[in-house]
């Protein structure tokens, strides 16, 4: 795992997008896994421009999404569908239908993780993942816990998860309890994974990133035994790092 730090977050967007352009651009049929929330926005804004300006074809790419909220409808302004709706797949030339997010309206929810694990796995895993990470240290809604799920599953959300993801809603009530998520085994199967952190509130959980221990309790030391990592934060998120 290698820990890159920006002076500040366009920096680390515009980094993070041209790691993005990279793969696509040197892979036949890139399979993308990708994340939603405010930290990956930045990155999406760089994408669109570059495919704006020619130097990236969204054509040939397959997407699949970390997670998605339990009982939101896809055109509800805060699900993860729309999120990539409105952030990247309405400005470039994916083709929607190659774009998995989980259904988080399906009436078998234990199914539809069946279903998106078999996904994945047909895909031959992602070839780069984009990850965010919690103030708690999740990555999807993998929340600290005992024990961590391999595979892809409904999440209920932590209490400070619920907390942090309130800014987006208009009452800390409207926010679901639940997600559908991928599990570790998923996270995991990527080629090449990128997390990206932004502000002081994730400081906490990157300064758990800097050593060589793993803990379920803050799960996204798991990606320490991944063989390509790269975190990239800015100066906030930095801030507790010895280096
Ligand atoms: C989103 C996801 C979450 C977020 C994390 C950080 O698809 O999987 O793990 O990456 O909650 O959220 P932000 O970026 O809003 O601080």
């Amino acid at each position: 795992m290698k820990i890159k730090v920006f002076e500040n977050y366009d920096e680390l967007s515009r980094f993070a997008a041209e790691v993005v352009k990279e793969t696509i651009n040197s892979i036949e049929n890139p399979v993308l896994g990708l994340a939603t929330g405010s930290s990956p926005v930045g990155m999406y804004e760089h994408l669109v421009r570059m495919h704006k300006n020619n130097e990236v074809d969204f054509s040939n790419i397959i997407s699949i999404n970390l997670d998605e909220y339990v009982g939101l409808d896809g055109s509800h302004d805060q699900s993860y569908r729309y999120f990539m709706d409105h952030h990247l797949f309405d400005h470039v030339n994916i083709d929607k239908s190659k774009t998995f997010v989980p259904n988080g309206l399906a009436a078998d929810l234990e199914a539809e993780c069946v279903a998106y694990d078999q996904r994945i796995r047909d895909l031959g895993y992602t070839d780069l993942q984009v990850l965010g990470i919690g103030p708690n240290g999740h990555i999807g809604f993998n929340e600290p816990d005992e024990k961590l799920t391999t595979r892809t599953h409904v999440a209920d959300l932590l209490d400070s998860t619920v907390d942090a993801n309130a800014r987006f809603f208009e009452s800390r009530d409207d926010v679901p309890k639940q997600a559908l998520s991928m599990g570790l085994e998923a996270i995991m199967g990527a080629r090449k994974i990128i997390l990206i952190a932004s502000g002081q509130n994730k400081a906490q959980a990157i300064k758990a990133l800097e050593d060589e221990y793993i803990t379920t309790q803050v799960p996204a030391t798991l990606l320490k035994v991944h063989p390509d990592v790269l975190v990239l934060v800015d100066k906030e998120a930095a801030s507790l790092l010895n280096r």
